[in-house]
């Protein structure tokens, strides 16, 4: 598959990040890259035990997403702040996956958002450590989209040097 697989890490109702994935699905979809967006609010509600360890495989509402992420080359993590790191949401979705095969030799961009000044810096390594773990290459650039509340509004990203870092990595990101 072609697609870029963009994520929104959390499934928290009408997440910032879940905002922020539609416009880097906007930004890729400007430079001809198509895509497919998953929002970890689709999931299962019920997923966290009823497609994972001996149930790996056996959720079929869960299976479209695990094949989505199986056949995908290329992915985009869009990843909040939660108690310093990224939403547990988020690693129960990758414990899920199949193993080794979701992650091998394939590679992702990862974005930060956050409320406070860290801009999920610390999320983003963890998952960076996570993902070279499992064999994916980590594109360098990682926008930290800090204190989001300021810098964005109205579904607009108002700070010129955010939307700037997210397009020079979504181009990044086509020719990685
Ligand atoms: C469970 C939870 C924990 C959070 N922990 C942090 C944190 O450690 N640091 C921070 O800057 N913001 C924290 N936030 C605020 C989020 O960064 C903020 O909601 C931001 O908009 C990104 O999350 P969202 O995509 O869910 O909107 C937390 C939010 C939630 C729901």
């Amino acid at each position: 598959m072609n697609d870029i697989l963009i994520i929104c890490g959390t499934n928290r109702k009408d997440s910032i990040s879940k905002k922020i994935a539609l416009i880097y699905q906007s930004l890729l979809e400007e430079l001809g890259q198509s895509t497919q967006l998953i929002d970890l609010l689709e999931l299962p509600n019920d997923f966290a035990f009823s497609a994972l360890y001996e149930n790996s495989g056996k959720n079929t509402q869960f299976n479209t997403y695990r094949t989505l992420m199986l056949e995908a080359q290329k992915f985009v993590f869009v990843v909040p702040e939660y108690n310093g790191s990224f939403p547990g949401v988020l690693k129960t979705f990758i414990d899920g996956l199949k193993f080794p095969g979701t992650f091998t030799d394939k590679k992702c961009a990862l974005v930060g958002v956050s409320s406070g000044v860290q801009g999920a810096g610390l999320a983003l390594s963890h998952l960076t450590d996570i993902f070279n773990y499992c064999g994916t290459y980590v594109l360098p650039v990682k926008p930290k989209l800090a204190l989001i509340d300021d810098h964005f509004q109205n579904g607009v990203i108002t700070n010129k040097l955010y939307l700037e870092l997210l397009q020079i990595q979504a181009a990044k990101l086509i020719a990685f």
